[in-house]
């Protein structure tokens, strides 16, 4: 029986002996070679990026997108130029439903999904302060990066579980560190998206690893179009920065890559800031 520190859910099954991970044997920079990933919010902003960085290093892409039609199919095409197997797939994540059938028909026409990177998320970036704060910018930020990334998670998660292999990267936030006046939905539903980490990462244990990157500050469309995004705020947070910058979504990519390959095979339930020591959260 796996011996975790909760003890053992009824019903699950048993583990007796210790696990031996076993590395997926890939060339150098080739970690996800035929390795069949699921990236959400992948027609745009970091999802596209990190669909793209993916491929590059050998993986089969599904471009999931809800609202960014064009854009996903552009970076699917992109994909399919590396040589690579990519399709794009429609899903409203706040709609299990539609997350059931989307992972039904990719099991089927696309083949078993090894890696889930859930990307998807609602800043709430048309607030400008917690003064605005309306229920429907609540109940949309909460549907959104809470409940859509448990109905991935436990759609997508429970197929690779019975499978017994397996990897999730969920996107949180520094949020979760530093909170968020402006939105304090958006702090919440992050912190949200951690305790999904941790409950699924015991939960599919020991088969499926699940982590959290949490990206601080990134120059993306998403930040650089917000209203408070002056020349001001910027500098302001640049002065607390201790790397003295704004992370470019480049930046963050590797990170997402590593948390999704087996150079991180001890890793489960972690969760991992990157924000140039803006929070430098303390042990
Ligand atoms: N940018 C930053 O500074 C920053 C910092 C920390 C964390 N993050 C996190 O990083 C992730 C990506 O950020 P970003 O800057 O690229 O954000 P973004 O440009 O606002 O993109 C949001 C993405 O979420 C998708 N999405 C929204 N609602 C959805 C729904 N109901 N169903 C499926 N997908 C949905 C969108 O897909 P469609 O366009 O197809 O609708 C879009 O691709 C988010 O989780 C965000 O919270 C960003």
């Amino acid at each position: 029986m796996v011996n975790l520190s909760w003890g053992t859910l009824a019903g699950e099954q048993k583990v007796d002996t210790e696990i031996e991970a076993k590395p997926r044997k890939h060339a150098q920079g080739m970690r996800f070679e035929s390795v069949n990933a699921l990236v959400t919010g992948a027609g745009r902003g970091f999802g596209s990026l990190i669909s793209i960085a993916l491929a590059k290093e050998g993986a089969n892409v599904v471009v999931a997108y809800n609202k960014s039609k064009e854009g996903a199919q552009k970076i699917s095409d992109e994909i399919k130029g590396m040589g690579r197997k990519s399709i794009t797939a429609k899903v409203d994540i706040t709609k299990w439903d539609e997350v059931k059938t989307m992972t039904e028909e990719i099991w089927k026409n696309f083949g078993p999904l090894d890696l889930l990177v859930n990307n998807s998320g609602e800043v709430s970036s048309k607030q400008m302060s917690w003064r605005e704060i309306t229920e429907e910018a609540i109940d949309q930020t909460l549907a959104v990066d809470v409940k859509g990334t448990l109905f991935m998670i436990h759609e997508i998660g429970k197929r690779m579980f019975e499978r017994k292999s397996g990897t999730i990267v969920n996107i949180a936030s520094n949020v979760i560190v530093t909170g968020s006046p402006r939105a304090p939905q958006y702090a919440a539903s992050k912190y949200g998206v951690i305790g999904l980490t941790k409950s699924y990462a015991l939960a599919f244990a020991p088969w499926v690893r699940v982590n959290a990157a949490c990206p601080g500050y990134m120059d993306t469309e998403a930040t650089t179009t917000r209203k408070d995004w002056t020349p001001q705020r910027r500098k302001w947070i640049v002065d607390h920065t201790a790397l003295k910058r704004i992370g470019k979504p480049d930046d963050i990519v590797p990170l997402v890559l590593f948390l999704a390959s087996d150079d991180s095979i001890q890793m489960t339930g972690n969760i991992v800031i990157a924000d140039g020591g803006f929070s430098m959260p303390g042990a």
